[in-house]
């Protein structure tokens, strides 16, 4: 049995790569780590408690003493503060567990002698409106999140270079799918549109971002951890370019739809605001050497996974409805009140 120890499982791409792991390698045992920070949810895991393989530790990737005493064959590290527009608010909690939480794990793994896998961001490389970003593209982060990416991503590449460290790097584009939380894009326009409220659309709409359906990007991960080889670095996407006014659109028609309404009373909502600080203009991944050097391929087509992912949202209220709780509505007010005034 194959022990992996799965930090930030209980956030969006963690839960689906643990239901996804188990289900694809019956010789895998997952230990998820996780903080519960606002974004995990251990929710997101129920089909998995039943599973002997499986278990949960509840614990910051910080605490040394608290991993020195779990034993692991390898480490996969989803762990972060994931959201671009809190790291502007408030860039702190970003520095802590992306940078210092990543070279206590880094520490962990020396120790042990273990594979790492870092999960990063094509956010790393900055903003590109011509080429696509290859693994050799220049490090350029523009946000407080990105730029704390980057930074755990050159401390993975000096343990390699210094410790002999077994790692290697993954830099994923824009993922969708079940159980995102609703401050990302893509889950606040399917909430919103369900609920008839203002989707807010930050400047002209026209930042163009790489989407991929999550469950393409945790076959890619696994792919990396199994067949990658060490010291080398990543990229993930699924060649699906979009600017945002156009998902927001695809997203509120499909909506109207399962909701029996007319489209306008859907896209009428749409509602232009300040836009975000220091904003990307656009991503795009060129995943040519995952493709050819591991055999990886998206599978997933994009329409498809919009209206899969609708459905989810439609068919898990519950799940939804306990986040939109007083400490989410708090954020919301923050990062959106101002802005939908006008
Ligand atoms: P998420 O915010 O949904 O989940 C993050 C998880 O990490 C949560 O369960 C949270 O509780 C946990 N966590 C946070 N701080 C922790 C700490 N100090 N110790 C232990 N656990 C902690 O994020 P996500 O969207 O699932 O992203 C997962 C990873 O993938 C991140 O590293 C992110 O940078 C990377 N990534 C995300 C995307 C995307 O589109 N969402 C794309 C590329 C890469
Ligand atoms: O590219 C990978 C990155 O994708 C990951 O590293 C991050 O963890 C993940 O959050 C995501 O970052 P983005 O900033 O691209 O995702 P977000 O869903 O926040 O925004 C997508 C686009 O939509 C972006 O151009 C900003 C815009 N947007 C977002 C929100 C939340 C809006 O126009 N309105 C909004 O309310």
């Amino acid at each position: 049995m194959m022990k992996i120890l799965v930090t930030g499982g209980a956030g969006f791409i963690g839960s689906n790569f643990i239901q996804y792991a188990l289900e694809a390698h019956s010789d895998y045992a997952i230990i998820n780590f996780d903080k519960l920070t606002y974004a995990g949810n251990l929710e997101n895991l129920k089909e998995c408690e039943s599973s002997e393989r499986y278990s949960f530790i509840k614990g910051d990737i910080g605490d040394r003493k608290l991993l020195e005493g779990i034993e692991f064959d390898g480490i996969i590290n989803f762990a972060a503060e994931s959201h671009v527009d809190r790291s502007i608010l408030d860039a702190q909690p970003f520095l802590e567990t992306n940078i210092m939480g990543t070279y206590n794990l880094l520490e962990v793994a020396r120790q042990r002698g273990c594979t790492f896998l870092h999960v990063s961001t094509d956010e790393v490389y900055g903003s590109t409106e011509k080429e696509p970003f290859s693994e050799d593209s220049p490090l350029m982060p523009n946000s407080p999140y990105a730029a704390s990416k980057a930074s755990s991503d050159m401390l993975v590449r000096s343990y390699m270079e210094t410790h002999n460290l077994k790692a290697m790097i993954t830099r994923c584009s824009n993922n969708y799918g079940p159980y995102q939380f609703p401050e990302k894009l893509i889950p606040l326009v399917v909430l919103n549109g369900l609920n008839d409220k203002p989707i807010p659309v930050y400047g002209d709409g026209m930042n163009v971002r790489d989407w991929i359906y999550v469950v393409d990007h945790c076959r890619a991960v696994d792919a990396v951890f199994q067949k990658g080889s060490v010291g080398e670095i990543y990229n993930i996407g699924s060649r699906n370019e979009c600017p945002n006014i156009d998902i927001v659109t695809i997203i509120l028609r499909k909506v109207a739809d399962k909701r029996g309404l007319d489209e306008e009373s859907l896209l009428k909502l749409i509602t232009y605001v300040e836009d975000r600080k220091g904003h990307d203009r656009g991503y795009a991944i060129d995943p040519g050497k995952i493709e050819e050097s591991l055999g990886w391929k998206p599978e997933m087509d994009f329409y498809q996974g919009i209206e899969k992912t609708i459905e989810w949202y439609i068919a898990h209220e519950e799940w939804w409805q306990r986040i939109l709780t007083r400490e989410y509505m708090r954020y919301y007010d923050v990062q959106y009140g101002e802005r939908l005034k006008g």
